[in-house]
Protein backbone atom coordinates (compact mmCIF):
# COMPACT_ATOMS: atom_id res chain seq x y z
CA UNK A 1 0.00 0.00 0.00
CA UNK A 2 1.79 3.00 -1.18
CA UNK A 3 1.65 6.22 1.05
CA UNK A 4 0.91 8.24 -1.95
CA UNK A 5 -2.73 9.53 -2.70
CA UNK A 6 -3.54 11.05 -5.95
CA UNK A 7 -6.55 12.96 -6.40
CA UNK A 8 -8.44 13.98 -9.58
CA UNK A 9 -10.92 16.82 -10.01
CA UNK A 10 -12.66 15.59 -13.06
CA UNK A 11 -14.97 18.30 -12.91
CA UNK A 12 -11.66 20.23 -14.24
CA UNK A 13 -10.90 18.42 -17.26
CA UNK A 14 -14.38 18.99 -18.46
CA UNK A 15 -13.93 22.66 -17.41
CA UNK A 16 -10.73 22.67 -19.34
CA UNK A 17 -12.36 20.71 -21.99
CA UNK A 18 -15.03 23.36 -22.88
CA UNK A 19 -12.25 26.08 -22.58
CA UNK A 20 -10.23 24.48 -25.04
CA UNK A 21 -13.31 24.08 -27.33
CA UNK A 22 -14.37 27.79 -26.79
CA UNK A 23 -11.07 28.59 -28.26
CA UNK A 24 -11.09 26.41 -31.37
CA UNK A 25 -13.10 28.84 -33.28
CA UNK A 26 -15.65 26.40 -34.60
CA UNK A 27 -13.16 23.10 -34.90
CA UNK A 28 -14.19 20.18 -33.08
CA UNK A 29 -11.88 18.74 -30.35
CA UNK A 30 -10.33 15.03 -29.98
CA UNK A 31 -9.29 14.49 -26.28
CA UNK A 32 -5.78 12.78 -25.91
CA UNK A 33 -6.90 10.43 -23.30
CA UNK A 34 -3.82 7.77 -24.01
CA UNK A 35 -1.16 6.87 -21.39
CA UNK A 36 -4.04 6.37 -18.58
CA UNK A 37 -4.79 9.73 -19.73
CA UNK A 38 -2.18 11.14 -18.97
CA UNK A 39 -2.20 9.30 -15.03
CA UNK A 40 -5.76 10.72 -14.64
CA UNK A 41 -7.51 7.88 -15.51
CA UNK A 42 -8.38 6.78 -19.09
CA UNK A 43 -11.84 5.91 -18.65
CA UNK A 44 -12.76 9.27 -16.20
CA UNK A 45 -10.67 11.27 -18.15
CA UNK A 46 -12.94 10.14 -21.38
CA UNK A 47 -16.15 10.58 -20.03
CA UNK A 48 -15.46 14.25 -18.28
CA UNK A 49 -13.65 15.52 -21.65
CA UNK A 50 -17.24 14.20 -23.56
CA UNK A 51 -19.01 15.88 -20.65
CA UNK A 52 -16.87 19.11 -22.19
CA UNK A 53 -18.05 18.66 -25.41
CA UNK A 54 -15.16 16.23 -26.99
CA UNK A 55 -16.52 14.51 -29.71
CA UNK A 56 -13.42 12.40 -30.52
CA UNK A 57 -11.42 10.23 -28.05
CA UNK A 58 -7.89 10.02 -29.17
CA UNK A 59 -5.43 7.26 -27.70
CA UNK A 60 -1.68 5.45 -28.74
CA UNK A 61 -2.42 1.93 -28.20
CA UNK A 62 -5.49 -0.06 -29.64
CA UNK A 63 -5.97 -1.90 -25.83
CA UNK A 64 -6.56 1.62 -24.83
CA UNK A 65 -9.66 1.82 -27.71
CA UNK A 66 -10.77 -0.78 -26.85
CA UNK A 67 -11.02 -0.04 -22.94
CA UNK A 68 -13.07 2.73 -23.55
CA UNK A 69 -15.52 0.90 -25.95
CA UNK A 70 -15.76 -1.97 -23.03
CA UNK A 71 -16.37 1.30 -20.66
CA UNK A 72 -19.48 2.12 -23.01
CA UNK A 73 -17.76 4.88 -24.99
CA UNK A 74 -19.68 4.77 -28.26
CA UNK A 75 -18.22 8.22 -29.57
CA UNK A 76 -15.18 8.46 -32.28
CA UNK A 77 -12.20 7.17 -30.90
CA UNK A 78 -8.83 7.37 -32.88
CA UNK A 79 -6.04 4.57 -32.39
CA UNK A 80 -3.16 5.77 -33.85
CA UNK A 81 0.19 3.38 -32.61
CA UNK A 82 0.46 -0.23 -33.22
CA UNK A 83 2.44 -2.66 -35.14
CA UNK A 84 1.55 -5.99 -37.35
CA UNK A 85 0.20 -7.40 -34.50
CA UNK A 86 -3.10 -5.16 -34.36
CA UNK A 87 -5.88 -6.96 -33.62
CA UNK A 88 -7.27 -5.25 -36.65
CA UNK A 89 -10.66 -6.86 -37.01
CA UNK A 90 -11.36 -6.17 -33.54
CA UNK A 91 -11.08 -2.67 -33.45
CA UNK A 92 -12.66 -2.35 -36.85
CA UNK A 93 -15.48 -4.57 -35.55
CA UNK A 94 -15.20 -2.25 -32.40
CA UNK A 95 -15.75 1.05 -34.48
CA UNK A 96 -12.26 2.15 -33.36
CA UNK A 97 -10.84 4.48 -36.20
CA UNK A 98 -6.98 3.51 -37.31
CA UNK A 99 -4.48 5.33 -38.48
CA UNK A 100 -2.58 4.65 -41.66
CA UNK A 101 1.70 5.57 -41.77
CA UNK A 102 2.40 3.19 -44.36
CA UNK A 103 1.72 0.54 -47.18
CA UNK A 104 2.35 -2.26 -44.70
CA UNK A 105 -0.18 -0.66 -42.09
CA UNK A 106 -2.61 0.19 -44.72
CA UNK A 107 -2.18 -3.66 -45.34
CA UNK A 108 -2.80 -4.84 -42.09
CA UNK A 109 -6.10 -2.61 -41.36
CA UNK A 110 -6.98 -3.86 -44.56
CA UNK A 111 -6.72 -7.83 -43.80
CA UNK A 112 -8.43 -6.66 -40.57
CA UNK A 113 -11.21 -5.51 -42.72
CA UNK A 114 -11.64 -8.08 -44.89
CA UNK A 115 -11.79 -10.24 -41.60
CA UNK A 116 -14.34 -7.98 -39.63
CA UNK A 117 -16.59 -8.40 -43.02
CA UNK A 118 -16.60 -4.21 -42.95
CA UNK A 119 -14.32 -1.29 -43.95
CA UNK A 120 -11.92 0.16 -41.46
CA UNK A 121 -12.14 3.62 -40.81
CA UNK A 122 -8.71 5.10 -41.43
CA UNK A 123 -6.69 8.60 -40.36
CA UNK A 124 -3.82 9.39 -42.95
CA UNK A 125 -1.10 10.22 -41.09
CA UNK A 126 1.94 12.25 -42.50
CA UNK A 127 5.14 12.64 -41.12
CA UNK A 128 5.42 16.72 -41.89
CA UNK A 129 8.71 17.45 -40.02
CA UNK A 130 8.42 15.39 -36.71
CA UNK A 131 10.53 12.00 -37.82
CA UNK A 132 7.53 9.57 -35.36
CA UNK A 133 4.69 8.32 -37.26
CA UNK A 134 3.42 9.29 -40.49
CA UNK A 135 4.27 8.86 -43.76
CA UNK A 136 6.85 11.51 -45.29
CA UNK A 137 6.24 13.37 -48.42
CA UNK A 138 8.50 11.25 -50.26
CA UNK A 139 6.32 8.05 -49.39
CA UNK A 140 2.35 9.79 -49.70
CA UNK A 141 2.09 9.94 -52.32
CA UNK A 142 1.99 5.97 -52.84
CA UNK A 143 0.30 5.57 -49.99
CA UNK A 144 -2.31 8.33 -51.02
CA UNK A 145 -2.77 6.00 -54.06
CA UNK A 146 -3.43 2.61 -52.38
CA UNK A 147 -5.94 4.66 -49.69
CA UNK A 148 -7.93 5.40 -52.78
CA UNK A 149 -7.79 1.98 -54.32
CA UNK A 150 -8.92 0.14 -51.31
CA UNK A 151 -11.44 3.45 -50.44
CA UNK A 152 -13.11 2.37 -53.95
CA UNK A 153 -12.90 -1.08 -53.49
CA UNK A 154 -14.89 -0.99 -50.26
CA UNK A 155 -12.43 -1.68 -47.93
CA UNK A 156 -11.76 1.14 -45.84
CA UNK A 157 -13.19 4.84 -45.49
CA UNK A 158 -11.32 7.34 -46.15
CA UNK A 159 -12.33 9.65 -42.54
CA UNK A 160 -9.29 11.47 -42.29
CA UNK A 161 -5.21 13.02 -42.88
CA UNK A 162 -3.18 14.36 -39.47
CA UNK A 163 -0.10 14.93 -38.18
CA UNK A 164 2.00 16.03 -35.32
CA UNK A 165 4.26 19.58 -34.57
CA UNK A 166 7.83 18.91 -33.33
CA UNK A 167 8.00 22.41 -31.87
CA UNK A 168 4.43 23.64 -31.07
CA UNK A 169 5.16 24.60 -27.09
CA UNK A 170 7.79 27.06 -28.36
CA UNK A 171 5.30 29.65 -30.16
CA UNK A 172 6.99 31.12 -33.57
CA UNK A 173 9.32 28.42 -33.83
CA UNK A 174 10.04 28.40 -38.02
CA UNK A 175 9.98 24.22 -37.99
CA UNK A 176 5.56 25.44 -37.35
CA UNK A 177 5.23 27.24 -40.10
CA UNK A 178 7.23 24.47 -42.28
CA UNK A 179 5.36 21.67 -40.86
CA UNK A 180 1.95 22.96 -41.95
CA UNK A 181 3.44 23.58 -45.25
CA UNK A 182 4.24 20.21 -45.47
CA UNK A 183 0.54 19.21 -44.14
CA UNK A 184 -0.94 21.76 -46.95
CA UNK A 185 1.43 19.96 -49.10
CA UNK A 186 -0.54 16.46 -48.26
CA UNK A 187 -3.89 17.90 -48.52
CA UNK A 188 -3.85 19.27 -51.64
CA UNK A 189 -2.43 15.79 -52.96
CA UNK A 190 -5.07 13.99 -51.78
CA UNK A 191 -7.08 16.25 -53.24
CA UNK A 192 -5.42 15.69 -56.65
CA UNK A 193 -6.48 11.84 -56.66
CA UNK A 194 -10.03 13.00 -55.39
CA UNK A 195 -9.56 12.02 -51.83
CA UNK A 196 -11.31 14.12 -49.51
CA UNK A 197 -11.17 13.54 -45.60
CA UNK A 198 -14.05 14.64 -43.24
CA UNK A 199 -11.15 15.79 -40.70
CA UNK A 200 -7.89 17.02 -40.75
CA UNK A 201 -5.93 17.68 -37.62
CA UNK A 202 -3.07 18.84 -36.78
CA UNK A 203 -3.17 21.20 -33.46
CA UNK A 204 -1.97 19.41 -29.99
CA UNK A 205 -2.70 21.85 -27.25
CA UNK A 206 0.14 23.99 -27.63
CA UNK A 207 -1.20 25.04 -31.69
CA UNK A 208 -4.59 24.84 -30.12
CA UNK A 209 -4.30 27.83 -28.18
CA UNK A 210 -1.69 29.75 -29.86
CA UNK A 211 -2.49 29.06 -34.04
CA UNK A 212 -5.96 29.87 -34.71
CA UNK A 213 -4.82 29.13 -38.41
CA UNK A 214 -3.56 25.46 -37.51
CA UNK A 215 -6.88 24.20 -36.22
CA UNK A 216 -8.72 22.75 -39.78
CA UNK A 217 -11.47 20.44 -38.59
CA UNK A 218 -10.12 18.90 -34.73
CA UNK A 219 -7.99 20.02 -32.14
CA UNK A 220 -5.99 17.50 -30.50
CA UNK A 221 -5.43 18.50 -27.10
CA UNK A 222 -3.34 16.19 -24.44
CA UNK A 223 -1.89 18.49 -22.05
CA UNK A 224 -4.11 21.47 -21.49
CA UNK A 225 -7.27 18.73 -20.78
CA UNK A 226 -5.28 17.98 -17.43
CA UNK A 227 -5.03 22.22 -16.79
CA UNK A 228 -1.24 22.50 -17.26
CA UNK A 229 -0.26 25.17 -19.72
CA UNK A 230 1.81 24.18 -22.98
CA UNK A 231 3.57 27.22 -23.43
CA UNK A 232 5.03 29.35 -20.67
CA UNK A 233 4.21 32.13 -19.13
CA UNK A 234 5.30 34.94 -21.91
CA UNK A 235 3.31 32.95 -24.40
CA UNK A 236 -0.04 33.17 -23.04
CA UNK A 237 0.05 32.07 -19.61
CA UNK A 238 -2.40 29.94 -18.27
CA UNK A 239 -5.23 30.36 -20.37
CA UNK A 240 -7.28 29.89 -17.46
CA UNK A 241 -7.52 25.74 -16.89
CA UNK A 242 -7.63 24.63 -13.66
CA UNK A 243 -4.91 21.56 -12.95
CA UNK A 244 -6.89 18.33 -12.15
CA UNK A 245 -4.13 16.34 -10.40
CA UNK A 246 -3.55 17.14 -6.54
CA UNK A 247 -1.06 14.32 -5.11
CA UNK A 248 -0.29 14.13 -1.55
CA UNK A 249 0.76 12.17 1.47
CA UNK A 250 0.87 12.13 5.34
CA UNK A 251 4.08 12.92 7.26
CA UNK A 252 4.89 9.37 9.09
CA UNK A 253 7.34 10.36 11.98
CA UNK A 254 8.82 13.72 13.00
CA UNK A 255 11.89 13.57 14.91
CA UNK A 256 14.59 16.16 16.65
CA UNK A 257 18.28 15.22 15.50
CA UNK A 258 21.66 17.68 15.85
CA UNK A 259 23.50 20.22 13.90
CA UNK A 260 25.72 17.59 11.55
CA UNK A 261 23.33 15.20 11.22
CA UNK A 262 23.79 13.40 7.54
CA UNK A 263 20.42 12.49 6.27
CA UNK A 264 19.32 9.88 3.62
CA UNK A 265 21.86 8.07 2.21
CA UNK A 266 25.02 9.31 0.58
CA UNK A 267 24.75 12.26 3.48
CA UNK A 268 24.09 14.79 0.41
CA UNK A 269 21.92 16.84 3.09
CA UNK A 270 23.66 17.67 6.39
CA UNK A 271 21.42 19.57 9.23
CA UNK A 272 23.25 23.06 9.85
CA UNK A 273 21.84 23.29 13.90
CA UNK A 274 19.77 21.41 15.16
CA UNK A 275 16.85 20.40 13.39
CA UNK A 276 13.54 18.59 13.14
CA UNK A 277 13.41 16.43 10.36
CA UNK A 278 9.76 15.00 8.99
CA UNK A 279 9.56 11.43 6.83
CA UNK A 280 7.40 11.46 3.90
CA UNK A 281 6.75 7.38 3.03
CA UNK A 282 6.36 7.73 -0.83
CA UNK A 283 9.71 7.47 -2.61
CA UNK A 284 10.55 6.86 -6.38
CA UNK A 285 8.81 3.84 -6.40
CA UNK A 286 5.40 5.83 -5.79
CA UNK A 287 6.54 7.92 -8.73
CA UNK A 288 8.50 10.98 -6.61
CA UNK A 289 11.65 11.42 -9.19
CA UNK A 290 14.80 10.50 -7.72
CA UNK A 291 16.41 13.54 -9.81
CA UNK A 292 14.23 16.00 -7.85
CA UNK A 293 16.46 15.06 -4.36
CA UNK A 294 17.71 18.11 -2.61
CA UNK A 295 15.43 20.27 -5.02
CA UNK A 296 11.73 19.73 -4.94
CA UNK A 297 9.33 21.13 -2.84
CA UNK A 298 6.54 19.94 -0.30
CA UNK A 299 4.03 21.92 1.50
CA UNK A 300 2.95 20.96 5.06
CA UNK A 301 0.45 23.36 7.27
CA UNK A 302 0.69 26.00 4.12
CA UNK A 303 4.84 26.18 4.57
CA UNK A 304 7.13 25.17 2.11
CA UNK A 305 10.10 22.56 2.88
CA UNK A 306 12.93 21.43 0.56
CA UNK A 307 13.65 17.82 0.25
CA UNK A 308 16.53 17.17 2.32
CA UNK A 309 19.20 14.66 0.83
CA UNK A 310 17.66 12.20 -1.57
CA UNK A 311 14.90 10.30 -2.51
CA UNK A 312 14.86 6.47 -1.65
CA UNK A 313 12.48 3.81 -3.06
CA UNK A 314 9.72 4.44 -0.61
CA UNK A 315 10.52 7.81 1.86
CA UNK A 316 12.05 11.07 1.77
CA UNK A 317 12.62 13.52 4.42
CA UNK A 318 12.20 17.03 4.69
CA UNK A 319 14.15 19.86 7.26
CA UNK A 320 11.08 21.40 9.56
CA UNK A 321 13.64 23.52 11.05
CA UNK A 322 15.09 23.91 14.95
CA UNK A 323 11.55 23.64 16.00
CA UNK A 324 8.24 22.99 14.26
CA UNK A 325 4.37 22.85 14.65
CA UNK A 326 4.35 19.79 11.84
CA UNK A 327 2.83 16.63 14.01
CA UNK A 328 2.79 13.05 12.56
CA UNK A 329 -0.50 12.63 10.54
CA UNK A 330 0.08 16.01 8.97
CA UNK A 331 -0.94 15.81 5.15
CA UNK A 332 2.14 16.44 3.10
CA UNK A 333 1.28 18.25 -0.03
CA UNK A 334 3.63 17.19 -3.45
CA UNK A 335 0.98 18.89 -6.08
CA UNK A 336 -1.55 20.92 -5.34
CA UNK A 337 -3.34 24.06 -5.04
CA UNK A 338 -1.96 25.10 -1.60
CA UNK A 339 1.36 23.19 -2.77
CA UNK A 340 3.90 23.68 -5.72
CA UNK A 341 2.91 22.55 -9.35
CA UNK A 342 3.67 19.84 -12.04
CA UNK A 343 5.77 22.31 -13.45
CA UNK A 344 8.07 22.83 -10.38
CA UNK A 345 8.30 19.50 -9.79
CA UNK A 346 9.47 18.94 -13.73
CA UNK A 347 11.64 22.33 -13.06
CA UNK A 348 13.19 20.27 -9.83
CA UNK A 349 13.47 16.65 -11.97
CA UNK A 350 14.73 18.16 -14.61
CA UNK A 351 12.07 16.85 -17.26
CA UNK A 352 8.90 17.87 -18.17
CA UNK A 353 5.33 17.99 -16.57
CA UNK A 354 3.87 15.74 -18.46
CA UNK A 355 6.35 12.83 -16.93
CA UNK A 356 5.18 13.91 -13.76
CA UNK A 357 1.56 13.70 -13.99
CA UNK A 358 2.21 10.73 -15.60
CA UNK A 359 4.79 9.17 -13.07
CA UNK A 360 2.44 10.32 -10.59
CA UNK A 361 -0.62 8.93 -11.67
CA UNK A 362 0.62 5.56 -12.76
CA UNK A 363 -2.27 3.19 -12.83
CA UNK A 364 -2.76 3.70 -8.80
CA UNK A 365 -6.36 3.90 -7.66
CA UNK A 366 -7.10 7.82 -8.20
CA UNK A 367 -9.28 9.52 -5.40
CA UNK A 368 -12.17 11.70 -6.49
CA UNK A 369 -12.19 15.47 -5.67
CA UNK A 370 -15.25 16.83 -4.47
C1 LIG B 1 -0.22 12.29 -31.81
C2 LIG B 1 -0.50 13.18 -30.66
N1 LIG B 1 -1.43 14.13 -30.78
C3 LIG B 1 -1.71 14.97 -29.76
C4 LIG B 1 -1.04 14.88 -28.57
C5 LIG B 1 -1.35 15.85 -27.47
O1 LIG B 1 -0.25 16.67 -27.23
P1 LIG B 1 -0.29 17.73 -26.01
O2 LIG B 1 -0.38 16.91 -24.78
O3 LIG B 1 1.02 18.45 -26.13
O4 LIG B 1 -1.47 18.57 -26.23
C6 LIG B 1 -0.05 13.90 -28.41
C7 LIG B 1 0.71 13.80 -27.17
O5 LIG B 1 1.88 13.70 -27.10
C8 LIG B 1 0.21 13.02 -29.48
O6 LIG B 1 1.15 12.06 -29.38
Amino acid sequence: MSGLTVVVDYGAITRNTRILLERAGGAGLMAVVKADGYGHGLVETARAARAGGASWLGVAQPEEALALRKAGDTGRVLAWLYGPDLPAAAMIAADVDLSVSSLSTLKTVVAGAKEAGSPARIHVCVDTGLGREGATPDDLPALLDAVEWERAAGTIEAVGIWSHLAWADVPGHPTIDDQAEVFRFALELARERGLSFQVRHLANSAAALTRPDLRFDLVRPGIALYGLSPVGEADGGDFALTPAMSVTSVVALVKKVRAGHGVSYGHDYVTERDSCLGLVPVGYADGVFRSASGRAEVSIRGARYRIAGRVCMDQFVVDLGPSTSVAEGDVVTLIGPDGPTAREWADAAGTIDYEIVCRFGGLRPKVVAG
